[in-house]
């Protein structure tokens, strides 16, 4: 009777969401053929134009000469790149005051990890694998910046990485797809507040679409090539999430796809993202996308913009290909009207969404901005997830937790900085509010800790590199002493001291855009550094602050601690120092590979086996394998250590045959053996034994943080049913495959706990 009335209620509630959303949608419908039918060509081609004022943003006028005009002129559909309530008012009022049919603009910008409180960058984030704070850092986002009158923000950032020379791995949240999954959901559901575009929700641009993060040689903007069952088993499951977690807009990406630029990519844009996946949202481009298909060899601008609108493309950012050549096409017949009115109805869509046609200004209240921008209580949400996305990479002696008293030699040229704390794609943060290691050291441990300090080294010595690093600013400065000199102070410094903690790494924007390496060691600067410290003889505990993993093998060995920080935003230093002296346990895995060296990049633990595997143990000949080095990464996929330990049980299965229709119930005992209370996260992994196509050797298909007081004890559950075992197979059909799997328990991708089930 009960499952009957629910059955009942469920449908009703169908029905009813069914309902509204058709009156919302006739509504929209409605209001958007009215407007349109008002709206000349020139208008409608006006709304695909994307425009930002460039560098006049902080220092001068809210918009140039240029784009002022174009906005009364009804040329602009939105801008970015605009910072502050003032500002957009200005350039929303111009808008709605004096262009002829009074269409309010949309306002973007790259909101990437937080808004002006800056939080760990994305990469670090993915590493705390715990949805409900990631989605708490995207919803605190959007609460900071619809504050200060933005409503579209160019994020999340979906790529999946398995080339840390990339510079913009950084961005993304590492190698996995069904992490990423889980991952892009949740920051969707944050910027666009589970869909209830209220005043502190934005719109979701997922991005880069599509594959950008493989980039041949991990070189930024480079060609593209892979096949399809790779593309979809791998590398697009985190852009699908976003599209059904419902994100607003979608940006292409610089690189080509089967030889066609993704920005006039059609089967990309139209037929996989709107036909197959049901996307309704908008498409932008990325920065001049539409212009660089000229240098791709796609044709002349003429050429190249009407090839982008017909592919799918709706809005054009900063190239303005569509402003003009759009018309010329439309009389030459090479585009039709049709293809205008698409592009300019999704936008208005988008802005119908948002409410801006409702209110322009619904964004824009001063006193709202003054209250959220910068509030404290976000700066301690920025230290929450800046502590939950460090990984402990080694503890030997259980260095860490640092005693709160005796002599700590604080050393490193990222000891006591600020500019490098907030990490890449900060456009709104601002460092001088970063907390550098010091100063947080020196507020947790105050006066019972001697702290002597000596920078040690500069972050690198080479001329050349600095200035390609520095372009944005002085990132990375040079001391006025000689590296000599910083290296004996260093070793002075440890001499003294009971422990020594080094804090090294790169600086923000050796990640990012523009931003690969082809050595992604630590600066020869700092590798010497280190190399001093540890002849001391002194517990060397190694803080490293990153945007990518580094080949960082030999100064590991010679560290007693590692705890790999990342760029982790501007509660740094009082992050760093919790988790230092034991106030935070640390609980981060690793969301992707480190390898030993760049040699075995790509490197990834949900490899094929291949018909000659490398099987662990010394292979003489013809086995897949290096001469010259193991295959084994440095760290692993999912791994990260605790100031704790965790035991697993046996895996026990409530079945070891299960039919399709059924479900299997996976059950392991976790327990707490150590001396900290802490947090695991409890890894699931299945190798499907046989299939139609070659299959991984390992996939992650579940994981839980979960919290044990020291000694306790807990059952983790996992259930698996046949639809979770699908894959694209040889024809692209998503399977489901009869046959043996195994599944596989722990704390990390190398875990041997196993049990094997028949699917049916
Ligand atoms: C280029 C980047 O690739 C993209 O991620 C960003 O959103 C746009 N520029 C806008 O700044």
């Amino acid at each position: 009777m009960k499952i009957f009335r629910n059955i009942i209620i469920i449908i009703l509630t169908v029905f009813i969401v069914n309902a509204n959303a058709q009156i919302t949608n006739g509504k929209m419908n409605a209001f958007v053929n009215n407007l349109m039918s008002k709206m000349t060509l020139d208008e409608k081609i006006g709304q695909l134009n994307l425009v930002t004022p460039g560098s006049d943003i902080p220092t001068g006028s809210v918009v140039s000469k240029g784009v002022e005009d174009n906005i009364r002129k009804g040329n602009v559909g939105g801008m970015f790149g605009v910072i502050g309530v003032d500002k957009i008012k200005n350039a929303q009022t111009l808008a709605i005051k004096e262009s002829r049919l009074h269409i309010p603009l949309i306002f973007g910008s790259d909101v990437i990890h937080g808004y002006k409180t800056t939080f760990p960058i994305p990469l670090a984030l993915s590493c705390s694998w715990d949805m409900n704070l990631i989605e708490k850092s995207a919803r605190v986002a959007a609460t900071e910046a619809s504050a200060d009158g933005l409503c579209w923000v160019f994020s999340p950032m979906v790529d999946i990485a398995r080339d840390p020379r990339w510079g913009r791995i950084a961005e993304g949240a590492g190698e996995d797809a069904y992490l990423g999954s889980q991952v892009s959901k949740a920051m969707v559901n944050g910027y666009q507040n589970n869909n209830n575009f209220d005043n502190t929700s934005v719109m979701a641009c997922v991005k880069h679409f599509a594959l950008y993060g493989a980039s041949e040689a991990g070189r930024d903007y480079n060609t593209v090539d892979m096949s399809k069952v790779k593309m979809y088993n791998d590398y697009l499951p985190p852009y699908k999430a976003a599209v059904e977690a419902g994100a607003g807009s979608v940006m292409s990406s610089f690189n080509e796809i089967d030889g066609i630029p993704a920005t006039g990519n059609k089967w990309l844009l139209t037929d996989l993202l709107r036909k197959q996946w049901k996307f309704n949202g908008l498409v932008v481009s990325d920065y001049t996308a539409v212009n660089e298909m000229i240098a791709h060899g796609m044709g002349d601008l003429q050429t190249v913009s009407a090839l982008a609108l017909k592919a799918g493309m709706d809005m054009d950012m900063v190239g303005e290909g569509f402003l003009t050549t759009i018309k010329k096409s439309l009389k030459e017949g090479k585009i039709t009207q049709q293809d205008i009115n698409i592009s300019c109805r999704r936008i208005l869509e988008a802005k119908y969404k948002l409410g801006l046609f409702d209110d322009p200004y619904k964004f824009l209240n001063v006193a709202r901005a003054s209250k959220e921008v910068l509030s404290s209580d976000k700066k301690n949400i920025a230290k929450e997830l800046a502590e939950h996305s460090f990984v402990l990479l080694k503890n030997d002696h259980q260095i860490l937790p640092l005693q709160q008293h005796g002599t700590v030699a604080l050393v490193g040229p990222l000891a006591n900085d600020k500019k490098n704390m907030l990490g890449t794609w900060s456009v709104s943060g601002n460092s001088d509010f970063a907390i550098p290691v010091i100063d947080g050291i020196k507020n947790i441990a105050g006066n019972n800790v001697n702290i002597i300090y000596a920078k040690g080294a500069n972050i690198s010595d080479d001329a050349d590199f600095i200035k390609h690093v520095n372009v944005f600013g002085e990132e990375i400065t040079v001391d006025k002493k000689s590296p000599e000199t910083l290296l004996q102070e260093a070793v002075e410094a440890a001499n003294k001291s009971d422990v020594v903690v080094a804090v090294v790494g790169e600086a923000a924007d050796m990640t990012g855009e523009s931003a690969s390496r082809s050595d992604i060691g630590l600066p020869a600067s700092q590798q010497k550094l280190i190399e001093a410290l540890s002849k001391t003889g002194k517990p060397l505990v190694l803080v490293v602050m990153a945007g990518r993993p580094l080949t960082i093998e030999k100064e590991v060995a010679s560290a007693s601690s590692v705890l790999f920080t990342w760029h982790c935003g501007q509660e740094a230093g009082n992050a760093i120092a919790d988790v230092l002296f034991g106030k935070y346990n640390p609980s981060g895995k690793l969301s992707i590979t480190f390898p030993k060296s760049v040699g075995q990049i790509p490197i990834y633990y949900n490899h094929k086996n291949t018909g000659r595997p490398w099987d662990g143990i010394e292979a003489p000949k013809f086995k897949s394998d290096y001469l010259d080095i193991s295959n084994e990464p440095l760290f692993p996929f999912g791994f990260g250590l605790s100031y704790t330990n965790f035991s697993y049980g046996k895996i026990n299965l409530n079945n070891t045959t299960v039919k399709s229709k059924e479900k299997l119930e996976i059950k392991v005992t976790v327990t707490n053996t150590g001396n900290f209370d802490g947090e695991e996260v409890v890894q699931l992994y299945v190798r499907d034994l046989v299939g139609s196509i070659t299959r991984p050797v390992k996939e992650l298909k579940g994981f839980q943080k979960i919290f044990l007081k020291k000694g306790q004890s807990k059952e983790v559950y996992f259930t698996i049913s046949a639809n979770d075992l699908k894959f694209y197979n040889s024809n692209l059909n998503y399977v489901f495959e009869p046959g043996t799997y195994k599944f596989f328990i722990g704390s990390n991708s190398t875990t041997i706990n196993e049990a094997d089930c028949i699917f049916q």
